[in-house]
């Protein structure tokens, strides 16, 4: 410790939506707060979110059972502070700063205007931290060389009282901190910034990862595979989408989209946080329909080639491709088999097919997997192998459904992390106190 260090009671290293929203809560607690982002640009994936309209949180969260829309090792973890801090909390917040919004598709809410209104509200929620008799400090861009336990156990800091317990070796300098928070997310878009960063310490301070695998992303096949259908390229409609078993099993009714490379859309999206390599993913394309009895009516009355007849039912660019891919569906309905169009049902309504791989973190929105939640505390989510340490946000094992549920999960976790550094401090701060406990008094 030298004079030049700088003392604060939290350390965020991440100035991303988890990051920024604990430090304006740790802020308004009246914590000295320290936020340190490796990029120039703050809260870079808040930007891009939902088009530019941040998909902020999601109404359908059911704060009773919230693990439903959450994919974890331990599904059970995200519960206690998904229901401290709740979808109405966060609404609650934008309506506090005027900031118009509007609900979507299953309960999905977005800015009316653009994510930079959020960003500008979490940056003025840290301003407001100095009312609160709080402080929040940037350090911004500025990287991180070193993070380690504090030794000198015995030393402690005038200005605060409370005792630093890490030590940060950063660009700007070295800092010391009581609670060090560590809030940098997931591996996608590494063009954004995105770094391996919170697992490498997570893994130092004796944490395991739950293996880390890009979720929400498009699904890809092999190039011989998908020749077929690259001509449904720029495709869309509604199917209903399964893969895996029991409780491995996701299954959505969302929509399709074909591309050149393989499938991407919201069901897509959704499926690939549940699937696991070489195993298939199921989908029927004609969810709303009994497509073997319209087939057999079509028969019956209809001299039409089975691609016309099924145009009503099917997008016209689905039914001509699909009847492509065999001599028997290529003729007039009425000429067809039973057996042919008993086939060609299946072949739509159940059409399983095994990826090859995804897109990868360049188009991944998250990163399923993370640090182990059995070595984190629920209610606070600090770690059980390093007192003071905290990770929150997407870093941790917790991976939300597409539709605001993330963005959720950040708000969530940043508020129980936040309330624990100053219950933290509170709790040095009253040892530190002379005693209460006066000298016994003689009783009059
Ligand atoms: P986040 O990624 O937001 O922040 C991490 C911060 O840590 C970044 O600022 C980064 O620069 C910093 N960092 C990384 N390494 C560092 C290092 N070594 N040193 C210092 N700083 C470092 N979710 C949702 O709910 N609704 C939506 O609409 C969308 N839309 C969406 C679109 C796209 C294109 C993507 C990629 C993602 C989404 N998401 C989403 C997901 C959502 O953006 C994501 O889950 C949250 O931003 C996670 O918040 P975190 O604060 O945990 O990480």
């Amino acid at each position: 410790m030298t004079d030049s260090s700088h003392f604060y009671d939290v350390t965020i290293i991440g100035a991303g939506a988890a990051g920024l929203f604990c430090a304006g809560q740790a802020g308004q607690r009246g914590l000295r707060v320290l936020l340190i982002d490796h990029g120039d640009k703050i809260a870079e994936k808040v930007r891009i979110s939902g088009g530019g309209r941040a998909n902020f949180t999601n109404r359908a969260l059911d704060v009773r059972a919230p693990e439903k829309h959450f994919i974890s090792d331990n599904p059970r973890f995200c519960r206690s502070a998904l229901s401290r801090y709740t979808p109405a909390d966060f609404v609650a917040l934008l309506d506090k700063y005027g900031i118009a919004w509007h609900e979507k598709h299953k309960g999905q809410l977005f800015c009316d205007r653009s994510a930079q209104d959020l960003i500008d509200m979490l940056l003025a929620e840290c301003a407001a931290a100095t009312a609160q008799g709080g402080r929040v400090d940037r350090w911004q861009p500025c990287s991180i060389k070193k993070i380690a336990e504090f030794q000198e156990k015995n030393s402690q800091c005038h200005n605060t009282q409370a005792t630093p317990r890490f030590i940060i070796d950063s660009e700007k300098g070295t800092v010391l901190t009581h609670c060090l928070v560590i809030a940098t997310g997931g591996l996608s878009i590494p063009k954004i910034g995105a770094t391996d960063f919170g697992y490498r310490m997570a893994q130092q301070f004796g944490h395991s990862i739950v293996p880390l695998r890009p979720a929400l992303v498009p699904l890809t096949f092999d190039e011989a595979q998908w020749a077929a259908f690259v001509p449904l390229a720029g495709l869309s409609l509604p199917v209903k989408l399964e893969t895996g078993n029991g409780k491995n099993k996701g299954s959505f009714d969302e929509d399709l989209l074909f591309t050149h490379r393989g499938l991407s859309g919201p069901a897509v999206l959704q499926i690939s946080s549940y699937w696991a390599a070489n195993t298939p993913i199921r989908l029927n394309l004609a969810p709303q329909q009994d497509l073997l009895a319209l087939l057999k009516d079509g028969k019956s009355r209809s001299r039409k080639r089975i691609a016309n007849e099924l145009h009503g039912t099917l997008p016209a660019r689905l039914a001509d491709t699909w009847t492509q891919r065999s001599p028997d569906w290529q003729r007039p309905i009425n000429e067809a088999s039973d057996k042919a169009l008993s086939a060609l049902a299946t072949s739509l309504t159940q059409w399983h097919i095994t990826p090859n791989g995804s897109e990868g973190y360049r188009k991944a929105e998250v990163t399923a997997g993370g640090v182990n939640t059995r070595e984190l505390s629920g209610q606070t989510m600090e770690s059980s192998k390093s007192p003071g340490l905290y990770f929150i946000g997407e870093v941790v094992d917790v991976t939300g459904w597409l539709g605001g549920y993330n963005f959720q999960w950040a708000w969530a976790s940043a508020f129980a992390c936040a309330q624990a550094c100053f219950e933290a401090k509170n709790t040095v701060a009253a040892a530190l106190q002379p005693s209460t406990k006066a000298m016994p008094t003689k009783a009059t």
